[in-house]
């Protein structure tokens, strides 16, 4: 297994994610109830922004004009958290979500490369988290459902092996049978247009979704990542108006070519 995520940390497509993951947490923290989140492809948890990486395309455009959306103040603030006056570093999804926890809240982040869990395990320490070397599908079985009732799942894999998809849709499948009504949080990239349509129809049809995309490119060449997205398996109330106000803007800055193009359905 080959795949690095530093180089693309802080991309337009980790942007999407980790404001959706933000929207989501903030939707499930209106209810007192405590919350177990799995992050079943967790990464290395905190990157150091290179300089020919795709940051370039991502946070770096939006970080100088932070002030102007305060709706993303949450994102920007756990952006922050990890920076000096200068952006350099950039939090991935456990970091982000261990900022949103609240006491009696639970994350546990699952990562297979011994590289990354032991980078992991020196950025994020937290008497809230557990974190786990080993497979994110074999952690569907195992951890779900959790005691507390209510959980979010975020499944980000890498997409680099052919058996991807349907080792996703099995995982997906299985911990759907063991907890039902988990908010499962897919991420997919938008390449072949396709492809990505194909992910989303069969997702879509385990249940009640929403489809949130944002493509900085058109949809027209398939060697680019174009684009991504996350299907949302029972969104929490709120979360597609919240969505509805925030995605408009990022496709406004992220854009390559300057047509925004996003979807949330
Ligand atoms: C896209 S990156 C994760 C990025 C992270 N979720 C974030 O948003 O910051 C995918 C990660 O999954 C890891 N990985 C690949 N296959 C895995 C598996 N079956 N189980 C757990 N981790 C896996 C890779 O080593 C890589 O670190």
């Amino acid at each position: 297994m080959n795949y690095q995520h530093a180089f693309h940390a802080g991309s337009a497509a980790d942007v999407l994610k980790h404001v959706v993951l933000i929207e989501t947490l903030t939707c499930l923290g209106q209810k007192p109830k405590p919350l177990f989140v799995l992050d079943t492809h967790a990464g290395e948890g905190l990157y150091r922004l290179q300089a020919d990486g795709e940051a370039a395309d991502g946070i770096m455009r939006l970080w100088p004009r932070r002030e102007e959306w305060p709706l993303l103040a949450p994102y920007m603030s756990a952006v922050g958290q990890h920076n000096g006056a200068r952006l350099r570093n950039y939090p991935g999804s456990p970091l982000i979500a261990s900022h949103f926890l609240r006491n009696g809240d639970r994350l546990v982040a699952v990562e297979q490369a011994p590289q990354a869990h032991a980078a992991l395990q020196q950025a994020l320490r937290s008497e809230h988290t557990q974190i786990f070397l080993g497979d994110g599908y074999h952690a569907l079985k195992a951890l779900l459902p959790p005691p507390e009732h209510r959980g979010l799942i975020l499944i980000d894999p890498p997409y680099e092996q052919v058996t991807e998809r349907s080792a996703l849709l099995e995982g997906l499948k299985t911990a759907l049978l063991r907890f039902r009504q988990g908010v499962y949080l897919i991420w997919y990239p938008i390449k072949d247009r396709r492809d990505a349509d194909r992910l989303i129809t069969v997702v879509s049809q385990l249940g009640e979704h929403l489809v949130v995309e944002l493509l900085t490119w058109p949809a027209d060449v398939r060697s680019r990542l174009n684009g991504s997205g996350l299907v949302i398996l029972n969104p929490p109330f709120g979360l597609k108006k919240r969505l509805g106000e925030i995605v408009p803007t990022l496709a406004q800055t992220l854009t390559q070519d300057g047509i925004p193009r996003y979807r949330i359905r």
